[in-house]
């Protein structure tokens, strides 16, 4: 963008084109769902957009819309399909209509911490993920971390028999119902722009996120309090349509990969830090934390646990007992 061309941008053209991208620059448009303050995705996803920019000027420009402001994370993939937009970032639990492979990272106690997950998707297995979508137009860039899930709810949760009856909202992954259901839940699908709302108005009683989106979100306002259970993850696919990467000139589009990649190592070895300042923001606004004791925490692995039986054949053992190497 030249300085000429910022000049003359009116406040309208501004809101249509917020980048000021030049006439000959292919304009990829990033569509998410979160804040873009104190949340790994929020702050990869700039950063990704500036440099992107800044260093391919001329031939490439980035519009990134947060918030859910275009499009929420179940309408996007279609989206993407339909060449609305050319990036999002959804997480895992969000491509049930894709492929269940993806089930893995939303089974409850499969993954100790972030790095686990990340080792997991560096293996050839976990890349091989990546392009388990093509017959069906989207391609997998990169995994974005976010951070392990916490539960809150309208009422303390210490035991999972606290859960019994309570109505929790979750991502649209049938793991995650299961998950609820094991602890007694009823568990309903919602997109994360409505759970605010949701918990606000009583639609729903509790729901599970990371500390970056109980924070950005502010959940923590409506909610008795959040128990640290880092009982699951949330992680995302960096995702873009077949058809739009291989229309790119060979030379734009290594350069675009190129930063991608450097974009997502660079923010992925931040992500835990980033949710432990969301978590420590929480605290410092009022937000109630409850810790469990060890034993504590093992009555919510045994009855979340058994949930992996369901969905074995989805996943593939193989797939289990590889995830389950790298935890130990
Ligand atoms: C959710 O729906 O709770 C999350 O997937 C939102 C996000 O993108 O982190």
């Amino acid at each position: 963008t030249t300085a000429a061309t910022a000049l003359a941008l009116t406040a309208t053209a501004a809101l249509a084109n917020p980048e000021g991208c030049d006439d000959g620059e292919i304009v990829v448009k990033f569509s998410h769902v979160t804040n873009t303050d104190k949340h790994p995705k929020g702050i990869a996803a700039e950063l990704l957009k500036t440099r992107v920019n800044k260093e391919m000027d001329g031939k490439m420009c980035m519009e990134v819309y947060p918030n859910s402001t275009l499009y929420n994370d179940n309408k996007v993939l279609e989206a993407i399909l339909q060449g609305d937009v050319q990036l999002a970032a959804p997480s895992l639990s969000k491509f049930e209509k894709f492929t269940k492979k993806f089930r893995i990272f939303d089974l409850p106690f499969m993954f100790k911490d972030i790095n686990a997950v990340d080792a997991f998707q560096a293996s050839d297995a976990g890349q091989a993920l990546l392009d388990s979508m093509q017959k069906r137009g989207l391609q997998g860039l990169a995994y974005w971390h976010n951070g392990m899930k916490q539960m809150s709810a309208n009422k303390p949760l210490i035991h999972p028999s606290d859960a019994n009856g309570l109505k929790f909202r979750v991502q649209s992954s049938d793991v995650l119902v299961a998950q609820m259901e094991a602890i007694g839940g009823s568990p309903q699908k919602m997109a994360f722009s409505e759970v605010y709302g949701a918990l606000q108005q009583g639609v729903v009683d509790g729901q599970e996120n990371t500390w970056s989106n109980i924070y950005g979100k502010k959940f923590f306002e409506v909610q008795d309090g959040v128990t640290e259970t880092n009982h699951g993850i949330i992680d995302y696919l960096v995702v873009t349509s077949v058809d739009w990467l291989d229309s790119l000139p060979e030379d734009v589009r290594e350069q675009f990969l190129t930063i991608l990649k450097e974009v997502t190592e660079t923010r992925n070895k931040e992500s835990t830090k980033v949710n432990e300042e969301a978590k420590q923001a929480i605290i410092a606004a009022g937000g109630v934390v409850r810790t469990l004791t060890p034993e504590q925490r093992q009555e919510w692995v045994d009855a979340m646990k058994p949930v992996w039986e369901k969905f074995k054949d989805d996943v593939g053992q193989d797939m289990i007992d590889a995830a389950q190497a790298i935890n130990a």
